[in-house]
Order: structure tokens, then C-alpha cells, then sequence
């Protein structure tokens, strides 16, 4: 029933030059982030920062899509206006998370499960009536002595099938996010065998639960060492490898890949980004960003929860949603990064 609007969202979210902005993080997440910079941890300074964010001017030509979350959507700007309307004004389809965090699997040390499955249906029903018009699920796959188990890929791969079949069938796009972090002290090859087996579960997963790939985005982690692993990779290494696996595991009809940034700097999440753009001009889908500290860190640190560093703050988010659009047109230099925000 709303197959044309689902294929047509997915293909708007990725729209050359474009990417997402995630900014979904939850009561905790948002709340340490805050804490480390000595902002307050209220809703009203949450509300705030969102506001900051999302009225930041020309945004709209990098941002196809925003990641709220629950709290968020439900804000308004402190004149009143809905954040839903400011991002539509803006050009920028709202989006919405959807899962309710990676819980411990049972009997599984050190592995998790994202749950919310629970009650979805009526959940997608009320964000679509709030203007939501696509969805992310994160499911979190770790790296390290044993572990991920496959028990735990197929379990983070079954319900991000189920979540993803349900929002196609309630008019929502589903972003489909499997994470592999990068904690640990693994090599670039263990990232690569733990992506491609998971991509290869979740691609299975989806195909049962008769999810339709191209009314869906996938927003992968790049293929990387871990961050304790003394021997890092150049940046041409990760394109290299990072293209590769999504080669051979996912389907052409897939309009984007956003990539999450997952804890690299700022400069590397662009670098990466534009050199898989720059070394490959033939991939059947878009390579673009979804980032989340990779494109707030330097504004929330800017803003530091003053209303008098809000322009500032707003020009740091300008600049590197620039750049980032750049990167996902293959157009990055690292000089560009000097240019005054
Ligand atoms: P990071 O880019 O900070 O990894 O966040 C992206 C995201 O949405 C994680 O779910």
C-alpha cells in the first residue's frame, strides 16, 4: 500500500550530496554527553540543544533526514513551533528511533540484543501521525575473545528483520543498522569477517521476513580495526575494505548506505567517506553519512549549553555537514577543513 512513498523517501534520504542526522540519542547517552562538558542535564537544555541544531541556518542542503528521538519529537522551539515543522520547512524529511536499546543476551557475557519489538505496530501508527516518515533500529554486534557468537548475529538479525517488515507495512522507511563496534584490539581482517558475517544474516533475515530492499536504507559501521589495535589502517585500506564487504552482501536494489561514524574523529569519518566516494564511481548505491558525534561534537562543545554560543554552534554544524557532503560526492580535501566554520 505505500510501497511508491517508502521507495521514494529511501531514494530522498540518499539524494546525492545528502545524509542524515542522527540525533536520537537517549535520556542516558544525551545525558553524559552533556555531563562531560558540564551542561546541565534537564529536558529543557536537551530541548535546547535540539533547537540549536535543528534551526541551524542552511542545513537543509546537506540534511535529506533527522533521527529524533521520543522526547524529541514531542519538543517545540522555545517560540512554539513543532521540531517536526522546522525540519519540514527546512526540506528535511524527520525521522524517528525506533528501538528501546541493546540489552544483555541471556547467558551471553559481554553480547546484547536490541529490543522494542513489543507493541511496535501501534508505536509506528502514532509517530507516522506525527510526521515521522522513517525509522532507525541499532542492533550492536562486539568484537572480542569468542565472542559475537552466531547466536547473537542471528538474534540481532531476526529483529531487525521483524522491525524493518513492520515499518514497511505502517508507511515508516525503515533505516536497518547493524553496528560492529570498534572497541577492542582486533585487526582489520576480524572487522571484515565479523561484517561480512553479519551483513550476510541480516540480508538473509530481511529476505524471510519478506522486507522489500528497496524501501529500506542500511546504515553500516566501516570495516576497522579496533581502536586498541597498535597497527591502524590508512584511510584507503578502510575504503578499500569497507566497499568490498558491502560488495558481496548487499543487494543492488538498495537505494543508500549511511554510515555511522561509531567513534572515529570527526575528520576520519569524512576521509573515509570520501575516499570510498572518490576510489569507486560504479556501486550500485549511495555511499552517504548518518552520523551522530561525528557531526555534533564540535557544536555541542561550542554551544556548551549557552544561549549566546548558539550562532557559533550553529556554523560548527554548518561546516561539517558541509564537508560531509562533500565526502558523499567524492569531493573532500582535508584543506577544506581549515576554511573558517
Ligand atoms: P554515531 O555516528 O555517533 O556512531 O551515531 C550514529 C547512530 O545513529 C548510532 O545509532
Amino acid at each position: 500500500m505505500y510501497e511508491q512513498e517508502l521507495a521514494a523517501t529511501a531514494q530522498a534520504m540518499v539524494a546525492p550530496g545528502k545524509g542524515i542526522l542522527a540525533a536520537d540519542e537517549s535520556y542516558s547517552t544525551a545525558n553524559k554527553r552533556f555531563e562531560k562538558l558540564g551542561i546541565p542535564t534537564t529536558e529543557e537544555m536537551r530541548r535546547a540543544y535540539r533547537e540549536m541544531l535543528f534551526t541551524a541556518p542552511g542545513i537543509g542542503d546537506f540534511f535529506s533526514g533527522v533521527i529524533l528521538f521520543d522526547e524529541t519529537i514531542r519538543q517545540s522551539t522555545k517560540d512554539g513551533t513543532p521540531f517536526t515543522k522546522v525540519l519540514l520547512d527546512a526540506g528535511i524529511i524527520p525521522g524517528i528511533k525506533l528501538d528501546a536499546g541493546a540489552k544483555p543476551l541471556a547467558k551471553a557475557p559481554g553480547e546484547t540484543v536490541t529490543e522494542g519489538l513489543d507493541g511496535l505496530r501501534d508505536r509506528i501508527a502514532e509517530y507516522y501521525q506525527m510526521g515521522a516518515r522513517f525509522v532507525k533500529w541499532r542492533a550492536v554486534i562486539a568484537i572480542g575473545d569468542g565472542i559475537p557468537s552466531n547466536r547473537c548475529i542471528k538474534t540481532n538479525a531476526h529483529a531487525l528483520a521483524r522491525y524493518a517488515v513492520l515499518c514497511q507495512e505502517g508507511g515508516l522507511t525503515p533505516i536497518v543498522e547493524p553496528e560492529v563496534l570498534m572497541d577492542g584490539d582486533h585487526t582489520l581482517e576480524r572487522s571484515y569477517a565479523v561484517h561480512d558475517e553479519v551483513l550476510k544474516a541480516v540480508f538473509d533475515e530481511l529476505y524471510i521476513q519478506g522486507v522489500e530492499t528497496d524501501q529500506m536504507i542500511l546504515k553500516p559501521s566501516m570495516v576497522i580495526p579496533g581502536k586498541k589495535n597498535p597497527q591502524q589502517a590508512s584511510v584507503e585500506d578502510v575504503a578499500q575494505w569497507t566497499v568490498k564487504c558491502l560488495r558481496s552482501r548487499v543487494p543492488a536494489a538498495v537505494p543508500g548506505c549511511a554510515f555511522l561514524s561509531g567513534g572515529q574523529s570527526d575528520e576520519l569519518a569524512t576521509a573515509h567517506l570520501n575516499a570510498m566516494n572518490t576510489l569507486f564511481k560504479d556501486l550500485p548505491w549511495q555511499l552517504t553519512f548518518s552520523y551522530g558525534r561525528a557531526l555534533q561534537q564540535a557544536a555541542m562543545q561550542t554551544w556548551n549549553g549557552q544561549d549566546t554560543n548558539v550562532a557559533a554552534a550553529q556554523k560548527e554544524l554548518y561546516h561539517r555537514a558541509q564537508l560531509n557532503s562533500a565526502a558523499a560526492l567524492g569531493q573532500y580535501q582535508p584543506e577544506m577543513e581549515k576554511v573558517a566554520a
